[in-house]
């Protein structure tokens, strides 16, 4: 049904809308991290990072590149285990405030223990822990992929891809790659895809958010990704597009990251609706929150708003969420149904 043909929604709709319970499949655990957060860290680390806030307390930065140094920065005052542990408290209190019944964070081993399996492990546990009484507290079902970084290159991803295969079971459930897809090649980084595959977990990667269309192929081509993190600059070919749609690739849109970066004008230019008209998988995340100013009631909102989408289309959107979701069988079934049961309550 195109834009006009659907009915608009009042506020009391859209409200109810962003009260749904959701899945989120995209979301950096240090992008999840409050200016707040990071600055208390560095005042008890002693570390200046005023360079990097402006003066209202929000991340400082000028586009894309920039975003990611801040981003790394900011990571350098997460330098123990427990600073880690007391983030993804942190960050899980605000995904349940926005109804976030699953959610699957992005790792780094570079970050937590320089590629050190023994040290990787340790910050691992301290997360895992604190996931474990989040979900007590809260509902919130947590689970983690491993990330390599693109920029860092491939020698690093394979120490990334052997800690995560190292600890893949279920919690640790996928591998993926974030960082500047202006860097290098998808295939410079098979290797560490095929030893993570070989470990079991499921694969996604950043790709179309930057580069266009054949970026997208080659995360499919030459990855075997079942996912892909953005993938939204694809629309720029139809036949790369289908090729998603007859695959069966799950996209991990995150909208208000798009547009906070440039990477389209607006939310009325962007092409979820209409990838999603298509018959491609698309589901909703955020990113890096507080780094573009979002949260999951925010994105609904103003998906809601601007593409008329109705309750039905968002359970929907959380349905491709959890069938795409790396987690075991019976964690699927119990997200699920929750997400049903708000619908006929
Ligand atoms: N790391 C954190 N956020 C990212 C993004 N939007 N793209 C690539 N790498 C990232
Ligand atoms: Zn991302």
């Amino acid at each position: 049904m195109t834009l006009q043909d659907r009915p608009p929604l009042d506020e009391e709709a859209i409200d109810a809308i962003t009260r749904l319970p959701k899945a989120e499949l995209h979301l950096h655990f240090e992008g999840a991290a409050p200016p707040s957060f990071i600055r208390g860290l560095a005042k008890e680390k002693n570390v200046d990072l005023s360079g990097i806030f402006n003066a209202d307390g929000s991340y400082a930065y000028r586009d894309f590149v920039h975003f990611l140094s801040v981003y790394e920065a900011a990571t350098s005052v997460l330098q123990t285990p427990e600073d880690f542990a007391r983030l993804c408290t942190a960050f899980l209190e605000e995904c349940a405030a926005n109804d976030v019944v699953y959610a699957e964070t992005f790792l780094s081993p570079d970050f937590c223990g320089g590629g050190d399996v023994g040290a990787w492990r340790e910050y691992l546990h301290a997360i895992r822990e604190a996931a474990e009484a989040a979900e007590k507290a809260n509902g919130i079902t947590l689970r983690g992929i491993v990330t390599c970084i693109r920029h860092f290159g491939p020698e690093k991803a394979k120490a990334a891809a052997l800690c995560a295969a190292e600890t893949a079971g279920d919690w640790i459930c996928g591998f993926g790659m974030g960082g500047d897809e202006n860097k290098g090649k998808q295939r410079d980084f098979a290797y560490s895809y095929d030893m993570a595959r070989e470990a079991g977990l499921k694969l996604t990667t950043h790709a179309g958010e930057w580069r266009g269309p054949e970026e997208v192929r080659e995360a499919v081509e030459d990855l075997g990704v079942e996912r892909i993190g953005h993938g939204v600059r694809v629309i720029g070919d139809l036949a790369t597009v289908d090729m998603l749609i007859e695959k069966g690739v799950t996209l991990e849109v995150c909208p208000g990251s798009n547009v906070f970066l440039g990477v389209f004008p607006n939310l009325d230019q962007h092409p979820i609706d209409r990838l999603r008209e298509r018959g491609v998988k698309v589901t909703v995340s955020t990113d890096d929150p507080p780094f573009f100013h979002t949260t999951m009631r925010r994105e609904y909102a103003a998906l809601a708003k601007t593409f008329r989408w109705d309750a039905d289309v968002f359970t929907e959107l959380n349905r491709t969420a959890m069938a795409a979701a790396f987690c075991d069988e019976e964690t699927r079934a119990k997200v699920l149904k929750t997400i049903e049961n708000a619908r006929t309550a």
